[in-house]
């Protein structure tokens, strides 16, 4: 275990010296001034850049392996991921010609990168780090730390989907933004944003990904809910993520939207409704029957009886009907 726990510090380190070393080629590398040209034109400031220790992994497939020049480093570089090998055996730099987002734990350790094309015909889009020893995508979260340390508390974590959605909020001064690592919303995300704040506001993308990525998170916070937890949705306009809406409302404006955020209870019931036409009886039945599944899972309190009460008012049975059929029968007795 001690041995395990020395390599971990190890690989960790390693990490530390990727980002610093991509950090640096941001400024001494030929190629500097473009991906400077590229950082401005996305509207981040130099402070920005510095906070979150964005960087360079340069054009090449041997940048990381020149710079350590070991044997035994490659062979850690390989176990978190910076490089990898084709089926020749030939070992490469993973992140080429990127811009690189180092993602931090709790404790600011560097775990992982994400990294993004700077032109728009490269493919993917964004490349991140692989599952590791050191990073586990389900559970991780990307600007925790940061939000961490430039707040002592928040009212609330507000949840996006990308690396620039928490950085141009940072830049806005909206520090308490985290974002999933190109996964959905997981129940374990969940528990770890309630262990930090008693609100979470999810917030995702003004397009069907966007949508749908909240239904998943819907789905992945009703075991969650205890009493005295809350989450709320906000649903951006179409085409707009927290990145374009806070460049073009500003803090202020983009504030005003967390604020009004629907509950939810208030996106549960309209989601559910979607499905249910409760103007007729037999929606009504089929409300009843899809809100089960939901509220089943939440945890015995206050908020279960009042989502039960919500069911109620909107199908037309007391609370007592609707719970007769909702526990299942009790094992006959032969
Ligand atoms: N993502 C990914 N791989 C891709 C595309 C997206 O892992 N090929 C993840 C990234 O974490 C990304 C998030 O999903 O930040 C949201 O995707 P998208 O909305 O397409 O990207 P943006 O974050 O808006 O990126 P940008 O503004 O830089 O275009
Ligand atoms: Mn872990
Ligand atoms: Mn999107
Ligand atoms: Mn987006
Ligand atoms: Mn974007």
């Amino acid at each position: 275990a001690r041995q395990q726990q020395q390599q971990r510090k190890t690989l960790h380190d390693l990490m530390n010296s990727c980002a610093d070393y991509f950090a640096h080629q941001l400024y001494q590398h030929p190629y500097a001034q473009g991906v400077q040209d590229y950082i401005l034109g996305r509207g981040l400031t130099e402070d920005t850049v510095h906070t979150f220790q964005i960087g360079f992994a340069p054009p090449g497939w041997d940048n990381l392996i020149q710079h350590f020049r070991s044997e035994n480093t490659n062979r850690a570089l390989l176990k978190v991921g910076m490089l990898t090998q084709n089926d020749n055996g030939r070992i490469y730099d993973r992140f080429r010609n990127r811009l690189m987002f180092p993602i931090r734990d709790i404790k600011g350790r560097v775990i992982a990168f994400g990294g993004r094309v700077m032109s728009a015909d490269e493919k993917p889009k964004y490349l991140n780090s692989p599952e590791t020893p050191i990073f586990h995508k389900g559970h991780e979260l990307y600007g925790l730390y940061e939000a961490r340390k430039a707040l002592k508390d928040f009212d609330n974590i507000i949840i996006v989907e990308g690396y620039m959605d928490v950085v141009a909020l940072a830049q806005h001064g909206v520090r308490n933004a985290v974002a999933t690592l190109g996964t959905a919303t997981s129940e374990t995300h969940v528990q770890r944003l309630f262990k930090q704040t008693s609100e979470i506001v999810f917030c995702f993308d003004g397009d069907e990904a966007g949508r749908r990525a909240a239904i998943r998170a819907l789905t992945n916070t009703m075991s969650s809910l205890k009493d005295g937890l809350q989450a709320r949705f906000l649903f951006l306009p179409d085409g707009e993520d927290p990145d374009t809406l806070v460049q073009k409302e500003g803090h202020d404006g983009f504030m005003r939207r967390v604020k009004q955020a629907q509950s939810l209870p208030d996106f549960l019931y309209q989601h559910l409704q979607t499905q249910a036409d409760i103007s007729r009886l037999d929606g009504k039945a089929r409300l009843a029957s899809l809100a089960q599944g939901w509220i089943n899972k939440v945890p015995e309190g206050f908020m279960k009886q009042l989502l039960l009460n919500q069911l109620s008012n909107l199908v037309g049975l007391s609370i007592e009907q609707i719970e007769q059929q909702f526990k299942p029968e009790p094992p006959s007795v032969p």
